[in-house]
């Protein structure tokens, strides 16, 4: 019985850690990747957001980082490993990137 309270406690420390589903395991990457998190230019979901606005003769313009919830895991894959003009590139694996996909398809859950 004296066992019981300590594996009780140990398990109830490192639940927080030890069991978050894949989904959660993607937001987390999603708001912070190693590198700047993709919610400050995609939205807290990757609706798509306002980056910045300015001006160009005279003209407002707006720099709007694009709705990728419907983007294909082949196509995710491909915009994280290239080289673009204001979206960093990002050293990230497989596996990481599957739980971002994930993350952007759950719909409406946390
Ligand atoms: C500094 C702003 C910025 C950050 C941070 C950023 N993006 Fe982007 N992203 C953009 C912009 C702007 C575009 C569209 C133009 C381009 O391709 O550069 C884009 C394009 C994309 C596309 C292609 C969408 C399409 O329909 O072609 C995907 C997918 C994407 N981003 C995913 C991500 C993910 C996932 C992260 C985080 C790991 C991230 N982005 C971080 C600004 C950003």
């Amino acid at each position: 019985m004296k066992y019981i309270l300590p594996l009780f406690l140990i398990s109830a420390l490192f639940a927080d850690e030890s069991f978050i589903t894949e989904g959660e395991y993607g937001q987390m990457l999603y708001n912070n990747p190693r590198g700047i998190g993709c919610i400050h230019c995609h939205g807290k979901r990757g609706e798509g957001a306002l980056i910045a606005k300015y001006k160009e003769d005279a003209e407002e313009m707006e720099l709007r980082g694009p709705d990728i919830r419907k983007v294909s895991l082949a196509k995710l894959k491909r915009s994280l490993l290239k080289r673009h003009r204001i979206m960093p590139t990002y050293f990230l694996t497989e596996s990481e990137i599957r739980a971002i996909f994930h993350y952007l398809h759950m719909e409406g859950e946390e």
